[in-house]
């Protein structure tokens, strides 16, 4: 633990960073950094806040109303995470708390990962690796993991954002793959352009019509179980599905069940409902290849997320600005 005493403003690092970004902190803030990487409990992290002015937080530490309240000198939290859902935004608001995230700087990375998760299961991959260092493999023969064509294939898109439409441009460009999207609201034309030829359709449409399905749907209560046992039921027996979103978008168990049933072929997930716990039926599947929630985890990709909410509470607590501000403050 590092701890300093100064007139500074006061800013807490809830998980370990990278120790130049501790370092570019301190030169601004009188800076307490959880490099020991011990996790808190709710109340710890709490006790821990009281006092600071600004936060750089995971998508582990929940900012909610009651933390607030325990905190009022509080004016920023910075989330290293593109992701916000650890944010009650409302209740930040009300408190006069700035929120901000990560976008664009794990777009490329993360779409990826997707695309790691979709080659691998639809491939059989890891299916393969453990086949392999079991010592199965004695021959070759015709119907050895026997898995599905990516190239070619229709790629159908949840959640056209900035990743999605980095998906997009992986599955046309570099796989010849048709690509067709389904959001709450189309993408304008120019942001269609960005995304190449990817098609808007409906959600039936998408789920009948696509070889392969990538959900980057952020959490929201209404997108919760978007894809359940309804959903899986109209992909084709053939279909693979990644969620690289959230967890609780997918209804792990019904995946566990269609997957079971080979009522889907494959599935690739980084993330799950209830993480880091995962339903126990998904691991029960050999037809899965499933990742800690890394998908935005290369070097250069983790150290400008971990730069980039510094950069946040610097220009907010030094000058009024931040870089990427989720919620409008009436006063700073
Ligand atoms: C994010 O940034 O939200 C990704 O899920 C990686 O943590």
């Amino acid at each position: 633990m590092i701890e300093k005493q100064s007139s500074r403003p006061a800013v807490l690092i809830a998980r370990a960073i990278f120790p130049e970004t501790v370092e570019k902190l301190s030169a601004h803030f009188d800076v307490t950094a959880n490099q020991a990487n011990e996790n808190w409990s709710k109340e710890e992290f709490a006790r821990r806040l009281k006092g600071k002015q600004g936060a750089l937080t995971t998508g582990g530490q929940r900012i909610n109303a009651a933390l607030l309240q325990a905190c009022p000198g509080l004016k920023i939290c910075a989330n290293m995470s593109v992701g916000y859902n650890n944010f009650d935004l409302d209740a930040m608001t009300a408190a006069g708390v700035l929120g901000t995230n990560a976008p664009d700087v794990l777009t490329e990375t993360t779409a990826d990962g997707g695309f790691a998760l979709l080659m691998a299961a639809a491939r059989r991959v890891t299916e393969g690796e453990r086949y392999l260092r079991a010592g199965r493999w004695k021959e070759w023969a015709y119907d050895m993991l026997v898995g599905q064509d990516v190239y070619g294939s229709t790629l159908g898109i949840f959640g056209m954002g900035r990743i999605g439409q980095a998906i997009a441009r992986r599955g046309e460009r570099g796989f010849g793959m048709k690509v067709i999207y389904h959001n709450r609201t189309r993408l304008l034309p120019s942001k269609e352009l960005a995304a190449g030829h990817a098609r808007y359709v409906g959600k039936e449409e998408l789920l009948k019509t696509a070889d392969h399905v990538m959900v980057v749907v952020p959490y929201a209560p209404e997108a919760k179980h978007m894809i359940g046992a309804t959903e899986l039921a109209l992909m084709k027996p053939t279909a693979t599905l990644v969620n690289i979103g959230r967890g609780g978008v997918v209804d792990d168990a019904a995946l566990a069940e269609a997957l079971q049933a080979g009522r889907i072929a494959a599935a690739g997930l980084d993330v799950y409902e209830g993480e880091p716990r995962v339903n126990p039926a998904l691991l029960e599947c050999t037809n899965i290849v499933m990742t800690p929630h890394i998908a935005s985890a290369s070097w250069p990709t983790r150290l400008a997320m971990a730069n980039l909410a510094a950069d946040n509470l610097i220009g907010y607590l030094t000058e009024g600005k931040a870089l990427t501000p989720l919620n409008r403050l009436a006063s700073k």
